[in-house]
């Protein structure tokens, strides 16, 4: 059974034969469960990753996909943990052909108005965790990957400009970004691609911990040109699918905005404000 029924991947069979590490599975509102699905649907072989407190959460969420997938635990910090997954890959598998890193953290005092005030101590939690973990899963699993090549999709929240209250993730985005195309640059010639998906705002735990993410939210409604679903993590998933598969073979160092084109506006415009009024 698959929770993103609006997932239009299961037609296409874009995967099939690739074996995909998902991180960030929390529960089936998690933007990477409707990735992780999607990936099944389209023809992947699935292994999850989670960490601490949050594996039994893990576990019960895939319980609810088909086949029902293993959770590896392993924190994205720890770079022994994320070395003991990369050998259980190896072990079981014999290799890997994608990642996706949807892992985003920052403690409370990093977000909500603070931003001249947050210690240093909180910020670089929120840059290890959120940013320079791509970095870690990079190096870790980019040698399981067969010579052919490989894909690394993480997620992003448009850090081209500045938010209400979303504070030190901002900038630990723009990090996440440019790591991006850093190792797009420096994985090319082993044919990984390395790609972000900038997504719109989407009801998850852990946009639950963002104060204003409300005010996104409507601010979406009345400006992305498509509209937006915030309870439908689907889009972002089928883009996924995508960029994971051979489709996107010429396409690495992007950020791909999946956000109903939000970001291509300055305002909202008189159109889009009636249609969120109606
Ligand atoms: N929800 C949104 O509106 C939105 C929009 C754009 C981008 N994103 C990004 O999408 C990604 C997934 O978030 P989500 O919204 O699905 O929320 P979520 O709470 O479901 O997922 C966040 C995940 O990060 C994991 N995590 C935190 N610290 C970790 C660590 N040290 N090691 C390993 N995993 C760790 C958590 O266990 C959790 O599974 C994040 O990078 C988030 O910033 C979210």
């Amino acid at each position: 059974m698959s929770a993103s029924p609006r997932s239009a991947a299961g037609a296409t069979n874009l995967l099939r034969g690739k074996r995909v590490l998902v991180t960030g599975v929390l529960t089936p509102k998690s933007i990477a469960f409707a990735i992780a699905s999607a990936c099944q649907d389209a023809g992947a072989q699935v292994v999850l990753t989670s960490f601490g407190r949050a594996m039994s959460l893990t576990r019960r969420s895939a319980q609810r996909m088909a086949p029902a997938p293993e959770v590896l635990e392993m924190d994205a910090t720890d770079v022994e943990q994320v070395r003991a997954v990369a050998g259980q890959v190896r072990d079981s598998w014999g290799g890997l052909d994608a990642v996706v890193h949807a892992i985003g953290f920052a403690p409370e005092d990093c977000l909500g108005g603070g931003f001249l005030d947050a210690p240093w101590a909180s910020v670089s939690t929120a840059f290890h965790v959120s940013s320079y973990s791509l970095r870690t899963l990079a190096a870790e699993f980019v040698p399981l990957m067969p010579e052919t090549g490989g894909a690394i999709v993480s997620l992003t929240f448009d850090a081209s400009v500045a938010w209400p209250l979303y504070d030190w993730m901002g900038p630990a985005k723009a990090a996440l970004e440019s790591i991006t195309r850093y190792l797009a640059r420096d994985l090319g010639h082993r044919h990984v691609r390395v790609n972000s998906l900038a997504a719109g705002p989407l009801e998850t735990i852990a946009a639950k911990s963002i104060p204003g993410f409300d005010t996104l939210k409507t601010s979406w409604q009345e400006q992305a040109p498509l509209g937006w679903d915030s309870a439908d993590a689907a889009p972002v998933a089928d883009a996924c699918v995508f960029l994971l598969s051979d489709l996107a073979r010429g396409v690495t160092g992007e950020v791909l905005h999946v956000d109903g084109g939000f970001h291509s506006q300055g305002a909202p415009s008189a159109a889009l404000t009636a249609g969120a009024r109606a």
